[in-house]
């Protein structure tokens, strides 16, 4: 399996806060059946206003780690260097003077949990016209989509592929996220998963049981789609498959729920 979204780079960012805890992460991963993972560290408009100097200085030393980290335990996984880089005024810096993206085209791009900006549609215009193409990152988790689900249907139109968070679908951040995942899932709203993995507690690494989740509900085609094929693609830097859907929540009238009732 392909892990699309993690923070196992030691002293980066709110994740793994030494190269102890990295290790015990990379060990969980590989136990857990993943071959490749993709760092993502926060990147906030904190971490560059004043230069990108530091913060990409920060990045090569942690991976400059994980690697011998690696290398001197013989694990057997990949490792390639990215971002979750937050919504902000310096997107267009970031994307002159910085290596971000997945596959030279994906740009993980997270938005505020409490607000989303009005003009999205003009934002992903701009990024997919100089050949960037935004994966959310956890829309699951916005309060303004699991609000309104169906604000989610424009970016799915622009073809930008939604990534969720395993913890949600499993139930470990929270009821409201838990319950918009689900409907992505039913909608076939979700394009790949990710750990989103912190440290070894609160947020640690569930991607078996994350796939076996999928695959249970959803077969293992969708499964390996998920958490294999549709990763691989955003790592080549190819086209993920990404339907227009319907995410209008579903209300059954009294008439309808009774109804239903007398079905069963
Ligand atoms: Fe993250």
């Amino acid at each position: 399996m392909i892990d699309i979204h993690n923070h196992m780079l030691p002293a980066v960012d709110d994740g793994a806060n030494s190269p102890e805890v990295s290790l015990a992460m990379l060990q969980e991963a590989v136990r857990q059946g993943v071959e490749h993972l993709v760092m993502t560290p926060h990147l906030y408009e904190s971490d560059i206003i004043i230069s990108t100097d530091d913060w990409t200085k920060r990045i090569a030393e942690g991976s400059r780690i994980l690697d011998s980290l690696i290398s001197e335990h013989k694990l057997p996984i990949k490792i390639s260097i990215a971002a979750e880089v937050h919504f902000q005024d310096l997107l267009s810096v970031i994307l002159e003077e910085m290596d971000v993206l997945i596959g030279g085209k994906y740009l993980l791009l997270e938005f505020s949990f409490v607000y989303v900006p009005d003009n999205i549609e003009k934002i992903i215009f701009e990024l997919t016209s100089k050949g960037v193409l935004p994966l959310i990152a956890h829309p699951e988790r916005i309060k303004p989509w699991q609000r309104d689900p169906q604000r989610l249907e424009e970016l799915i139109n622009l073809g930008c592929p939604l990534q969720v968070d395993i913890g949600s679908f499993l139930g470990t951040l929270g009821a409201a996220a838990e319950k918009l995942s689900h409907l992505l899932f039913e909608r076939y709203a979700v394009h790949v998963v990710g750990s989103d993995s912190h440290n070894m507690g609160s947020r640690a690494l569930y991607t078996k049981p994350g796939y076996d989740w999928i695959t249970e509900r959803y077969g293992d085609e969708q499964a390996n789609l998920l958490l294999n094929i549709n990763p691989a693609r955003i790592l080549a830097g190819e086209n993920v498959v990404v339907y227009p859907v319907d995410l209008k929540p579903i209300h059954f009238s009294l008439k309808e729920k009774i109804l239903n009732i007398i079905k069963i």
